[in-house]
Order: structure tokens, then C-alpha cells, then sequence
């Protein structure tokens, strides 16, 4: 019996004392808040992602209501959803007065696929909000098949798990109306709290602007720009969802390495897939030829056996979490809209047998060693 306990946590992230100076930096200049260095921030990851707009935000949730609120979707529309994701992706929808459509996920790979998309669209719906989870991007060229007929119906790419990934050899942003990135704390690149929106469309980009900062017509830097007073406007409803300088000083050199910090996941990642084949463990299925961003590590267990596993993980110093119950079994949608768990069955047989195991870039061997053998001693006998 393996009896080492070693603390490994959950996640640790990977900035230290060295960002100090980046922060420093914006100390000196007017704006803390949104100014040049978010412009610049900007300008990287329209390259990076090969687009023409981004606009940053101060977190994915504000990001997603402030393209929501630009393309006019609220009361009386629906927007399809998975129900395999973080609540964020439909409490924007219903936070707005629109209903979330849910949808079952693939049994393999997790994701929402476009047969499933194709089947939930109504005459109402007005967007779909495909959940690249756990870095795996859903086909989006596939989806914009199946809802081309129907060019009213936008694609919100929630890419809060998929910032370095591709699909048949596009990245986020390529074939949709916009993807939304997260730079919550845990997540690939991060700067505590924040994301980007990026997209292809001006008309979008435009719009955005504006709902990211009350629905002003200009934000801090050009109101006060030649240092004279200019009058704004407001034409539309705007949510307060601007990203501070102070934070998007993080972001350049994260986004500038992204891809080496992606090589580190890669390998652990692979780690634990050969060291579970041939258990009854289950893990998503990776698409051949897709890259995933290896956001998170999930294993699945019979769910009578879950929370005992977790709590052994736990007591043997293991971090670990849930990603994610099948959100319309959560309370509110359940009571709201009278989901039952038999409504997306394969997303809450996952949801019910679900544990993410430690993923990071800094993971040692000697961590990753005892995550596995506690898995092997503690976890399998279990099943
Ligand atoms: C799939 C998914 N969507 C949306 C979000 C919300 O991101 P944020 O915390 O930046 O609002 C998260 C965050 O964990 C997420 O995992």
C-alpha cells in the first residue's frame, strides 16, 4: 500500500515576484485602468489568435452579458447551451431574461455536438454557446453548417478552457461571432480575474466597446484625450465589464510563453492517460489531429463510489474538484425550468462520477508519482 502523503494542490499557478515590475510600469502612467497597456494586450492577441478585434474584459461572465447585450439578446430569446459546463455559460443567458437551452454533451469527447445543436433550434433561437471543455474545441466549421441556414443565430465560442487549442487546424474566433477567453485564476493564462472577447466582426467589435463600459460611446483614455473634456453618449445598455491596465500588465509575457506552458500540460496530461489505460477509469476522448489545451484533468468513477474517492484524495493531501454537475440538475434550473437528471443523461452520469485531478505546468514528477499511486491503491479498489 502506497502510505506517502505529499501535499499536492489542485493548482498552482504560474506568475511570481518577476510580474512586480510589469505591474510597477502602470503605477507610472495616468490610467490604471483601461489605457494603453490593454491596447497592447489587444493588439497580441489578434495575432496570436490571426483576428482583427479583441477587446479585453474583466472576467469571461462580463465579457459574455456585454456581447450578449451587443447583439440585442434578451427577453424572449433562447440560446443554446451544454449541459455538461460551468454555470457562467447559461447564467449569462438567464441573467439577461433569455432562456438557456440546454443540451446533452457527446458521451466521448464531452462536448456539445451540432446534431445535438440542430435538433434544440426553435424558431426563438438566437445564439448557441458551444463550451470548448477542458481544452477540447467543439467542431465549430460543423456548427456553422448545421445553423447556416439561419444567419440571425450567432456563435459565442466559450473559450474560457481553450486559449492554445485548435480544431482541424483553426483556433477559436475562426469560424465564429466571437470567442470569449477567461483569465480567471485557475485558468491557462491568467491574471487573477479577466478574459478577452475576440472577433472577426466589426459591427460586434464596435458594439463591445461600448457595452463593456456602461454603453458609453467613449471609454476613459479617449474621453480625456488632447486634455480637454469630450462629451460621450450613451446609445445602448452597457455592463461594467473593462479590464484595468493594472491587470492586463500580466498578460503579455503569459501570452508570449503560453506555448512552452502548454508542452508541460501536454506531457503530464499523457502521464496520466498511460498510467490509467486498461483501469475502468474514464477520461474524455481527445479528437485525433485536434490540439487541446489541457486546461483539466477529469477522471471518471461509478458515481456511487465518487465522494469516497474524493474524500481519500483529499485525506492523502490531494487537491482536487468537480468539473462540472450537469447544470440543469442544479437547484435553480432544476426548480425553474423542471429539469430531471433523465433530461441530459450522459451529462449527469459524467457529472455524477466526475474528479479532476491536479494539472499544471509546475506538477513534479515526484507530485504527479503520488497522485497516481494513491488513484491506483486507494481509488481503483474501490470500484
Ligand atoms: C467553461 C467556463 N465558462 C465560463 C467561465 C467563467 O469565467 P469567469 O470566471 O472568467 O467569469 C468559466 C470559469 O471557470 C468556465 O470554466
Amino acid at each position: 500500500m502506497h502510505i506517502v502523503v505529499c501535499k499536492v494542490p489542485f493548482y498552482r499557478h504560474s506568475l511570481d515576484q518577476s510580474y512586480a515590475g510589469d505591474i510597477a510600469r502602470v503605477l507610472d502612467t495616468p490610467f490604471l485602468t483601461t489605457g494603453t497597456v490593454s491596447q497592447a494586450v489587444e493588439h497580441q492577441l489578434c495575432e496570436y489568435f490571426d483576428v482583427p478585434h479583441a477587446a479585453l474584459v474583466n472576467s469571461w461572465t462580463n465579457g459574455a452579458i456585454a456581447t450578449l447585450l451587443a447583439l440585442e439578446i434578451g427577453a424572449g430569446a433562447e440560446v443554446i447551451v451544454p449541459a455538461m459546463t460551468f454555470i457562467a455559460t447559461a447564467n449569462v443567458v438567464e441573467i439577461l431574461g433569455a432562456k438557456p437551452v440546454f443540451v446533452d454533451v457527446d458521451r466521448d469527447t464531452l462536448t456539445m455536438t451540432a446534431d445535438a445543436v440542430g435538433r434544440a433550434v426553435t424558431e426563438r433561437t438566437r445564439a448557441v454557446i458551444p463550451v470548448h471543455l477542458y481544452g477540447q474545441m467543439c467542431d465549430i466549421r460543423a456548427l456553422r453548417a448545421v445553423i447556416g441556414h439561419r444567419p440571425e443565430i450567432a456563435i459565442i465560442e466559450d473559450s474560457a478552457h481553450s486559449f492554445e487549442s485548435t480544431c482541424n487546424g483553426y483556433r477559436p474566433g475562426a469560424h465564429s461571432d466571437a470567442a470569449i477567453f477567461s483569465f480567471y485564476a485557475t485558468k491557462n493564462v491568467s491574471c487573477g480575474e479577466g478574459g478577452a472577447i475576440i472577433t472577426r466582426r466589426a459591427d460586434l467589435y464596435e458594439a463591445v466597446l461600448q457595452t463593456r463600459s456602461h454603453g458609453m460611446s467613449a471609454g476613459a483614455v479617449d474621453r480625456f484625450a488632447e486634455d480637454r473634456y469630450q462629451h460621450w453618449d450613451m446609445a445602448r445598455l452597457g455592463a461594467k465589464a473593462n479590464l484595468p491596465d493594472l491587470l492586463a500588465a500580466l498578460l503579455p509575457r503569459q501570452i508570449a510563453t503560453v506555448n512552452d506552458r502548454l508542452e508541460r500540460r501536454e506531457s503530464r496530461a499523457r502521464r496520466y492517460e498511460e498510467a490509467f489505460a486498461g483501469t475502468p477509469l474514464r477520461t474524455a476522448r481527445l479528437v485525433p489531429g485536434a490540439v487541446s489545451a489541457r486546461h483539466v484533468f477529469p477522471i471518471h468513477v461509478p458515481p456511487r463510489v465518487r465522494d469516497r474517492a474524493l474524500t481519500a484524495l483529499n485525506e492523502y493531501g490531494i487537491g482536487t474538484t468537480v468539473n462540472y454537475r450537469s447544470v440543469p440538475t442544479l437547484t435553480y434550473y432544476r426548480q425553474k425550468y423542471g429539469y430531471v437528471a433523465e433530461d441530459f443523461p450522459v451529462s449527469y452520469e459524467w457529472g455524477e462520477g466526475t474528479i479532476t485531478l491536479p494539472l499544471f505546468p509546475s506538477l513534479t514528477m515526484e507530485e504527479q508519482d503520488h497522485v497516481i499511486a494513491t488513484v491506483r491503491d486507494l481509488v481503483l479498489p474501490m470500484i
